[in-house]
């Protein structure tokens, strides 16, 4: 199959719109990083995305609408919590995604056998096109390989998905650069499941307490349930062996020099570029957490363009922005974390 990638002009959106009627799929930009869409309504064509990504079948899709009354008009959710109307009030569009009791629309391919449904309305103006071009909510996980870091570019798809899909819509670079937010309001209390662009913090402050589900900043011990099905899988995770060191600025320098050898590498923050001796591959600015999410992904995909085999990673706190990106870096890292006293 060959992989067009395509400007985001009116013409191609209708096209994309049109391959996505009819049953086929194709990778759209979001705010937050790429996505590999289908009809979220049809579980034959929601079975192309599983299988063009490797995914296990038992890990549940995102629906994406470009308007808030889609829910009813498509009976994506049986019935719609109050605080799933406080969120979106303040939060859609954007990069949060909200997991509701499943409508009778939603097929089983897209919640994976759950009794649950995540939605969520994107901010990015071509995938809010897209969608009304389809005239349907869409399913779309990243547009990744299943495992490597979720994609920011056209370019990234490309290099996943070349040859298996038949279309990538341009729309440049993701603005946030990590995967949405999700949260489910199912259940006694709302549990962050996975963070991002909205903030553990920001949640509190429109719908009060939520709690926030172990695995998301913990391994799941042997045998433990994960809340969302996406946090038991090992993610994110380049092919060199990438080891986080919890320090302060000067610890973490002397340590990497330490150990410095053609074959070592750092993730590392902008400022540390000039004290390293080791090939760095840094992702932002030590106090710019909003950039680091921003450039992560890309960092751990450079690492992979390299022959560097042991990478020693910045290792940032779990406030804010923060938590968003240490939950990714700590997946990256396999939950190895070396602490410096
Ligand atoms: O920003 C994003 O959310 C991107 C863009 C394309 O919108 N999408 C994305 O999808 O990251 P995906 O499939 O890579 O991640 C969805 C996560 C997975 O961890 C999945 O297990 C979880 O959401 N999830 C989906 N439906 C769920 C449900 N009903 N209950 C619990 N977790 C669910
Ligand atoms: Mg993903």
């Amino acid at each position: 199959m060959n992989t067009d990638v395509l400007l985001p002009t009116k013409e191609n959106i209708d096209k994309v719109g049109r391959l996505l009627r009819d049953g086929q799929i194709a990778a759209i930009p979001t705010e937050t990083v790429y996505g590999l869409a289908a009809n979220a309504l049809d579980g034959n064509s929601v079975k192309n995305i599983f299988s063009a990504k490797g995914r296990p079948m038992d890990n549940p899709l995102i629906v994406h609408i470009s308007d808030f009354s889609q829910i009813e008009k498509f009976s994506l959710v049986s019935d719609i919590p109050e605080k799933a109307y406080m969120l979106t009030e303040k939060f859609w569009p954007g990069p949060l995604t909200i997991i509701m009791p499943k409508g009778s629309a939603v097929p089983n391919e897209v919640s994976a056998g759950l009794d649950t449904v995540a939605v969520r309305l994107p901010a990015h103006p071509v995938a809010r096109a897209v969608i009304k071009a389809a005239d349907r909510p869409l399913a779309a996980p990243s547009a990744n390989t299943s495992g490597s870091p979720s994609p920011t570019s056209s370019a990234h798809v490309l290099h996943d998905l070349n040859g298996k899909i038949p279309a990538i819509l341009d729309g440049g670079l993701c603005e946030v650069g990590v995967e949405s937010t999700v949260v489910t309001l199912v259940g006694d209390c709302p549990t962050l499941l996975r963070p991002g662009g909205v903030t553990l913090e920001q949640l509190q402050t429109v719908i009060g307490k939520v709690n926030v589900s172990d695995a998301v900043l913990n391994k799941l011990r042997d045998g433990e349930k994960a809340e969302s099905p996406g946090m038991k899988y090992k993610h994110y995770a380049p092919k060199a062996n990438l080891i986080l060191v919890r320090s302060d600025d000067d610890k973490y320098i002397k340590y990497v020099n330490a150990h410095s050898t053609a074959l070592v590498g750092a993730l590392c923050y902008d400022e540390d570029i000039t004290e390293l001796s080791v090939k760095c591959f840094p992702f932002g600015k030590k106090s710019d957490c909003a950039e680091q999410a921003n450039r992560l992904f890309d960092a751990l995909r450079e690492i992979d363009r390299t022959n560097i085999q042991t990478v020693y990673g910045r290792c940032p706190d779990t406030h804010g922005m923060a938590m968003a990106v240490y939950n990714r870096l700590v997946r990256a890292a396999g939950f190895e974390v070396i602490e410096l006293a």
